[in-house]
């Protein structure tokens, strides 16, 4: 029963809508897996070099890494970045990105027709990952490679010493093993666009060949096989299903992949991103379980939803459109209020199905779709997206609490109605309970009204929201977008109410009482 009695209201020119949710520490979804608080660095455009890595610039230590960028990664609580590629690895050589810088050749990018110097590459990565703190994620080349190729990188990486590749990496001054545990076999390999692109079948064998055979040289590494590359292609749902009974009992996670685009001036939709990211966990995971059933197989595949965010990928001309060029900038989209709104909406689905959903990777970290802008030789600083995601990782914590709102709903043309409010919560171990909530109606504020348990009392109310819903980050204006304190948030007995504006992203921390 929807809640809204007195939908619609008018108050001035907006509508008022009213919902109201419950939040109960009896109903848990499950862990928050810090592995949701994924990234990406991918070889693409200005993401490795004048993003992470700039030798020569003020800012870069010894190893030309960039300190202002480590910083703001740091601080947007990233977890775990995969590396290097996307579409780049699928015709990538990793043994060209070792040893002596001189002695590395330049290449052809084909899948983003840059020129790659190989300047930056596997052990510089690991270095920069274990000086931010992150968990690597290694996506290995199906495409126009194989096998052999990905044992011989696992190897080198992987394996302590005496062997010829695991002590070429130690010629390369790495001694201790990188021990890497998440591994992709692949990427988006059911891409017409992507090198080496394969039918399922096809590809189904190799991930399952490929993942035997590195189960062999290090059992205790996890793999990801690769999903479709996005809802609309015309195989959805089928090469999930033909890939996994290949090689359902040999990998751990199938991919996901979905970009969002506010395309043809469709905003209603583009807020309610959210809700077709649900449907599609919620249909990639019924998949897995169908091939699991028919296997007679215990087991159960978790969703590595390793690319997701905000493009605007509509204006992108495609990669046959681009010109030659060393790191060019590529795709940087500059990031409004209304995209972070819908980035805060996108993890707080992927929080809402933690029980799923193994490990999530906001694509990309620098410059190319980023939190994170850099200028060459200049500063870097943070776009709006950065808010949204920084403040969950850093306060969803514990158990994800199950949260289902009563509230109006929002008609839009690609997903049909969509519930105007859209949310999550974490229980912490100090029984405090953090809210996630959007509200995606572009009509009007909403007034929450939130049940909470006995004895837990407001600490903390941040709201990102703007009568400018354009309003963009910039060098020269860094601060234009945050989060600002919320106001006019209201206790009454255990039920806290508040005013959510139109086109907003909300978190409130209930604490215990003192
Ligand atoms: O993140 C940009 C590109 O999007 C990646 O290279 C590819 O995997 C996806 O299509």
């Amino acid at each position: 029963m929807p809640y809204h009695e007195s939908f619609p209201q008018r108050r001035g020119r907006l509508l008022t809508s009213t919902a109201r949710l419950t939040l109960d520490p009896a109903f848990l979804i499950g862990p928050v897996e810090p592995r949701l608080f994924g990234s990406f660095v991918e070889h693409m455009g200005r993401c490795v070099y004048t993003g992470i890595f700039e030798p020569g610039h003020p800012l870069a230590d010894a190893d030309g890494f960039r300190t202002d960028v480590l910083e703001l990664t740091r601080e947007l609580g990233v977890t775990l970045v995969r590396y290097p590629g996307g579409n780049f690895v699928s015709n990538y050589r990793w043994e060209d990105g070792v040893g002596p810088v001189e002695e590395r050749p330049a290449r052809l990018d084909l899948a983003w027709r840059s020129l790659e110097d190989n300047s930056f590459g596997l052990n510089e990565f690991l270095a920069w990952a274990a000086r931010a703190g992150i968990e690597p994620m290694m996506a290995l080349n199906l495409g126009t490679r194989g096998v052999a190729e990905a044992l011989e990188l696992v190897e080198y990486a992987n394996y302590p010493g005496g062997t010829r590749l695991s002590d070429l990496r130690r010629a390369h001054g790495v001694d201790k093993p990188h021990d890497i545990r998440l591994w992709c076999l692949g990427n988006e390999l059911d891409g017409p666009w992507q090198m080496g692109h394969k039918t399922a079948r096809e590809y189904g064998r190799l991930a399952a060949e490929t993942a035997r055979a590195l189960r062999r040289l290090d059992p205790g590494v996890s793999l990801v096989a690769c999903g479709s590359s996005n809802s609309g292609m015309p195989t959805f749902g089928q090469w999930e299903a033909e890939v996994l009974e290949s090689a359902y009992d040999l990998v751990d996670y199938i991919s996901l992949h979905a970009y969002y685009d506010p395309a043809d001036g469709d905003v209603d939709s583009f807020l309610a991103s959210g809700a077709d990211m649900e449907h599609m966990i919620r249909s990639i995971a019924a998949t897995a379980d169908h091939v699991g059933a028919k296997l007679r197989s215990r087991r159960k595949i978790k969703l590595s939803f390793d690319e997701w965010n905000v493009w605007y990928q509509s204006r992108f001309g495609g990669e046959a459109s681009l010109e030659w060029a060393e790191h060019p900038r590529l795709i940087e989209n500059v990031y409004d209020v209304t995209d972070a709104v819908v980035v805060g909406s996108l993890l707080i689905t992927l929080l809402r199905n933690a029980d799923r959903v193994g490990v999530a990777c906001q694509a990309q970290l620098a410059n190319v779709i980023a939190p994170i802008m850099t200028e060459p030789g200049g500063p870097a600083w943070r776009q709006s997206i950065f808010h949204p995601f920084a403040l969950t990782a850093r306060h969803a914590r514990g158990q994800v609490l199950r949260v289902e709102p009563e509230c109006a709903s929002v008609s839009t043309d690609k997903y049909g109605e969509a519930p105007a409010i859209w949310a999550t919560a974490t229980l912490g171990d100090a029984g405090e309970i953090t809210l996630f909530v959007v509200n995606r109606d572009r009509r009007g504020p909403c007034e929450l009204r939130v049940a909470l348990p006995q004895g837990l009392l407001p600490a903390e109310h941040l709201e990102l929201a703007d009568d400018d819903l354009s309003a963009v980050n910039s060098a020269a204006d860094p601060g234009r977008v945050a989060p600002r304190p919320g106001t006019g948030l209201r206790m009454d007995g255990r039920d806290a109410t508040l005013t959510l504006p139109p086109v907003s992203w909300t978190m409130i921390r209930f604490a215990p009482q003192e």
